[in-house]
């Protein structure tokens, strides 16, 4: 830490596709600047920079790429932005994460020949989260909301598989919610938990990934 000012919170939101992972990050964000909090979202893939946008292209099966230089494209991803994460967390800004390295792993494990120590390993390293807050809803319900099936790793199948992956990889500052309830449930679930978090981390150091 730069100063002994509290630092801000690292949340980060996972599940699987059609969860409302990317609805919920942005009302949380909303709702920490209502209170006066100093909060941002961040997205993951980032599909915005040069290498987010070779993720993007490959999600949208314009380009295809071996399945573990895809893996390491995301990994390099995240890695762009860690200076970004540590400057602001620093600075007191809360970032809830819409998708982080538990992604990574979870969907390229899902693939054949790819075991969770080899896909950990790009991404060790990274800034730890204070939580993760992980939306579950059965694949079936996901599969059938809007849009699903249009980009790579949206079939049932995959998912499934994801999911599982997903569910090897929590650990004690992970917290579970059920994706079926309502928006505004859920919500407030999420907002609560991450109040608590923020008044937890103080000046806590910021911890890495999988070290
Ligand atoms: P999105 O729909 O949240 O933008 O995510 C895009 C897809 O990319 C989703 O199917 C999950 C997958 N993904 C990976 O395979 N590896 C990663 O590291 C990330 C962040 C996402
Ligand atoms: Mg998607």
């Amino acid at each position: 830490m730069a100063t002994d000012r509290n630092r801000g919170a690292l949340i980060i939101i996972e599940g699987g596709d059609r969860t409302g992972k990317s609805t919920q990050s942005k009302m949380l964000v909303d709702a920490l600047l209502a209170d006066g909090k100093q909060a941002e979202l961040v997205k993951f893939p980032d599909r915005t920079t040069p290498i987010g946008k070779l993720a993007g292209s490959y999600l949208q099966k314009t380009l295809d790429l071996e399945d573990h230089a895809i893996h390491l494209i995301f990994s390099a991803n995240r890695w762009e932005k860690v200076p970004s994460i540590i400057e602001r967390l620093e600075n007191g800004i809360t970032l809830v994460v819409d998708r982080y390295a538990f992604s990574g792993v979870a969907y390229t494990s899902a693939k054949r020949g790819f075991d969770i120590e080899w896909c950990k390993q790009s991404d060790t390293g990274i800034p730890a989260p204070d939580l993760v807050i992980y939306l579950t809803l059965p694949v079936d319900q996901a599969t059938s909301r809007d849009q699903y099936g249009t980009e790579r790793y949206e079939s049932t199948q995959f998912q499934k598989r994801a999911v599982e992956n997903f569910e090897k990889l929590m650990t004690k500052n992970w917290t579970t919610l059920d994706a079926s309830q309502s928006i505004d449930a859920i919500h407030q679930q999420m907002k609560d938990l991450t109040t608590e978090i923020m008044q937890q981390v103080g000046t806590r150091s910021i911890e890495k990934l999988w070290v």
